[in-house]
Order: C-alpha cells, then structure tokens, then sequence
C-alpha cells in the first residue's frame, strides 16, 4: 500500500469539440470515474458539430458532469491534487470553457492547473489500459481533426513522422458516411455498415502508400464520391466496406513502416477512428505477425474522454510543473514536446 499523502488524484476536463467529459485518474493510471455527456443529437440535425452550439452546451453542460464525476469517484474536491484541461488543438469557443473551468477550480481549491495537448491526452489513454506500457513505440493518433504518427522515445518526447496533407481520417469517415446517407457521427455508422459489406467489391485508391509517413484522404473521399454518382445508390455495404479498407490499409502500413525504421517493440493507436473495428483487427494481426507488441485501448478510451486528460496531465506535471492560470486556449495547438 502507499501512503495516503502520495496518492495524485488528477481531474481532466475535456471540452474540444462535442463531448462534455470529466475524468479523474489516480497516480497517472488507475481511471476513478469517466463521464462523457455526448451532444450528438444536438448536432445531428445540421449533419455536423456547429461551433457556437457546442459552446453553449458545453457551458450548460459542464458543471453537471463535474458534480456526476465526483459522486462517480466517491470523491469530493478536497481529494483533487490538480485540474487540468483540454487546451488545444480543438474549436476556440468549446476549448474555452473547460480552460475556464479547470482554472476556477484550481484557483478555488488552491491545486495545480495543467494545461494538457488533446493528441498527448489521445496517446496516453494508452497508458491508462496498460500501466506498464513504457516508450520507446510508435503512435497512430486518428481522431476528426488529426491524422499522425508519433515516434515517442521517452514520456514528453515526441518525434511527428507524418500527418495528414489535407483531410484527417475521421473527417473523411464522416465525409463519406454523409455522402451514404448515414448521418453525423459517420465513423460508427461506416464500421457497422461496412461489417455487412464486401471489402474487395470496389478497389479504391490508397494515396501516398508508397511515400513516407503523410496521409492525404481527400482523393479517396473524392474517389467514393465519383464512385457512387457513377454506380448510384446500390450496395452501399460494399462501398462503405472497400473504403473503410483502403483508410485502413494506408493506416496500418505506414503504423508498421514506421515501427520498422525506428525499430520499435511497441505499437499504439489512440484517438476517435482508434475505435474502428477494422483498424484494431488490422493493428492487432499485423502485430503478431511481425512479433510487435500492439496496445489498442478500448473503444470507449479511444473517443474523446477527460480521463486521457487526467492522465497526460499527470506526465506533464510530473515533467513541467503547473501551467500558468494566465495560459488560454490554443485551437491549433500542436504536440510539442522536447527535441530529441
Ligand atoms: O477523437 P475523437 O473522438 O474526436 C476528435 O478529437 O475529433 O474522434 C472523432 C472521430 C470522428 O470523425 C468519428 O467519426 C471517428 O472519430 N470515429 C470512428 C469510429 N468511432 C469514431 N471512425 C471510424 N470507426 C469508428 N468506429
Ligand atoms: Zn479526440
């Protein structure tokens, strides 16, 4: 047992886009509560998030889900070491309020405020499923903004080998859902039509497969698009099914290209698209085929959460102290960490 003193109980609020979520983690890893109110209705009807509205919901919606938190938790606010927050990348407004509100609570209980990167949130979900996962490795982060692979040497050292050109792959998963008619959010609605369909019925293009570790999706997306105003409305399983396989064939193989180069025993996957069922199956048999070790966090770890952010938030404590309560949002945040 540790002494009660030592224990770290860190609360992550996550307010990017159109999750309300808080999380409390203790120690960096074990997940006390994880609360998520979603606002996929709310947006549903415009086929997408609307900004504006997000921030609304968010401020109606963020003091509930704290005070579900830590009735979750069977905590109450003395038990909090620190607060953080999502400070970006994501949309200004939305940021805004869980910055707002972590930095009151912080200022009130009088505990540390970390400000914590969403894609270092995503990547260290990891952790959070396998407490003794330990660097070197290299990261697939695919969320709906942001598409890399990160090659991580140590916590907070952070190598960007690629990233998307222009769409990220959650944003083309969605693209191509809305152009099916399957409704905002597309990704699950793609991965569960695509289970009934026939991968191989249509050969989309694989951009950039050949070319380092850059993504670009708009030609694919671009690709279906053609596709189906040519083919029309049938065999929409198929369609869906071929070009959730193209995505995750360029995903895969420059995850593991990299893997390779860097010659990492580790491989992980981490944001929003981390969920899809392809993917994982993918990540996971090209893992033991090749001997690598693949950590694919649940389902429910991978889609936006606070408890990532607690998590992160306890490795930038730890590795950079408090962040200043005068520090704001910052929409195009990028993952930083020190120079090799
Ligand atoms: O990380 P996330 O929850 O929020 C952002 O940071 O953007 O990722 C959201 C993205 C959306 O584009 C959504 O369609 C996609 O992740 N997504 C999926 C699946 N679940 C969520 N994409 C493919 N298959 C899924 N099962
Ligand atoms: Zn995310």
């Amino acid at each position: 047992m540790r002494p009660r003193e030592s224990v770290v109980n860190i609360l992550g609020i996550e307010t990017s886009c159109d999750e309300t979520a808080v999380g409390i983690v203790t120690d960096g890893r074990d997940v006390a509560c994880s609360v998520i109110a979603s606002q996929v209705d709310l947006h549903a009807r415009f086929g997408g998030v609307v900004p504006e509205l997000a921030s609304r919901a968010h401020t109606e919606l963020v003091n509930v889900v704290l005070a579900q938190a830590l009735v979750e938790a069977g905590m109450d606010l003395s038990a909090l070491s620190a607060v953080a927050a999502c400070a970006g990348p994501g949309l200004a407004g939305a940021l805004l309020v869980g910055v707002a509100a972590a930095k009151s609570l912080a200022l009130v209980l009088d505990v540390p405020y970390v400000a914590v990167n969403h894609m270092e949130g995503h990547l260290y979900a990891a952790f959070l499923e396998e407490p003794e996962l330990a660097p070197p490795m290299v990261v697939l982060l695919v969320s709906g903004g942001h598409t890399m692979i990160v090659h991580m040497t140590d916590h907070g050292r952070y190598r960007i080998l690629g990233e998307t050109v222009d769409d990220a792959a959650g944003e083309a998963f969605d693209k191509v859902a809305r152009l099916l008619g399957l409704g905002y959010p597309g990704g699950p609605a793609i991965d569960s039509l695509g289970a009934r369909g026939n991968a191989e019925a249509v050969r989309f293009p694989r951009p950039m497969l050949d070319e380092g570790y850059d993504f670009s999706f708009s030609g694919l997306k671009t690709a279906v698009l053609v596709h189906w105003t040519q083919e029309g409305a049938a065999a929409e399983a198929d369609v869906a099914a071929s070009f959730q396989e193209a995505a995750v064939d360029v995903l895969v193989t420059k995850l593991f290209r990299a893997a390779e180069e860097f010659a990492a025993p580790t491989v992980v996957i981490g944001g929003g698209v981390a969920a899809n069922s392809r993917l994982r199956e993918r990540v996971l048999d090209e893992a033991e085929r090749r001997g690598l070790r693949a950590v694919v966090p649940s389902a429910a770890m991978c889609t936006d959460n606070g408890a990532m952010i607690a998590a992160a938030a306890f490795r930038v404590l730890e590795r950079e102290g408090p962040s200043s309560l005068g520090s704001g949002a910052t929409p195009g945040l990028r993952l930083a960490g020190r120079p090799r």
